[in-house]
């Protein structure tokens, strides 16, 4: 089974990532946290990549759609994978569309999970993140047991550098402009689902998995 997370910054992707990935034992492959893993390993690919995260900006498909290829070809997406942060352009999308095909593959689900900018904005506020293990937790409303330390490394939890007021005004701009036409692109082929992302992560979860087969 093949998944792409759909949605704006803060929507609640790699939170409802994870749990698919928990239930359906398939990868969760989260370009964010890739790149993420190449800017704290000071890599060429981490260098590049980090001048356009700090600025909210997408980093280059060309630079992008390689780096998945490689990814996708790992012995653990044999099964199936879902994606959390790709595709995010057209581009993106025709190239993975080609990399599919060729294997003789497709893309099952497309689900887009809408929240409204207000929500979004306190979510990503709040966000807490570990750096080693990428355990995702929220002050407001999914804080650690022990303040600012991972409940599953014992790691200190970090702000991401991009979770600034000036950049995730950038990024929700960039997304605006450069993403959300691939609802359009996924609801064209038939695989798209909205989902609503109002309420708690486990109801939308429920919603989630109530719509795959
Ligand atoms: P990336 O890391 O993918 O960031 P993003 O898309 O902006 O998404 P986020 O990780 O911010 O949010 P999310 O939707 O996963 O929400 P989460 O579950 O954490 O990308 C970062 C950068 O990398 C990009 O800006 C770009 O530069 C580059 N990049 C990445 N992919 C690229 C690509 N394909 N092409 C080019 N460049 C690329 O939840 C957010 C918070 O809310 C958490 O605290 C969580 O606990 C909380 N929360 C979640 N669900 C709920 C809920 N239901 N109720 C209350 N709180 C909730």
């Amino acid at each position: 089974m093949i998944i792409i997370l759909l949605g704006a910054p803060g929507a609640g992707k790699g939170t409802q990532g994870k749990m698919l990935s928990e239930k359906y034992a398939l990868p969760e492959i989260s370009t964010g946290d890739i790149l993420r893993a190449e800017v704290k390993d000071n890599t060429d690919l981490g260098k590049e990549a980090e001048e356009y995260m700090k600025k909210g900006e997408l980093v280059p498909d060309a630079v992008i759609i390689g780096m998945m290829k490689n990814r996708m070809n790992c012995e653990d997406c044999k099964n199936g994978f879902i994606l959390d942060g790709f595709p995010r352009t057209v581009e993106q999308a025709d190239a993975l569309e080609n990399m599919l095909k060729n294997e003789g593959k497709n893309v099952d689900y497309v689900l887009n999970i809408a929240v409204p900018e207000e929500k979004i904005i306190r979510r990503i506020s709040g966000r807490r993140s570990c750096p080693e293990c990428k355990s995702v937790y929220n002050i407001y409303f999914n804080p650690p047991k022990e303040d600012a330390v991972c409940d599953h490394c014992g790691c200190s939890l970090v702000l991401r550098d991009d979770d600034n007021e000036e950049t995730v005004k950038s990024r929700l701009s960039t997304y605006n402009q450069k993403t959300s036409p691939l609802v359009d692109y996924y609801r064209k082929s038939g695989t798209l689902i909205e989902i609503d992302g109002n309420g708690t992560p486990d109801k939308i979860f429920e919603n989630i998995a109530g719509n795959l087969k």
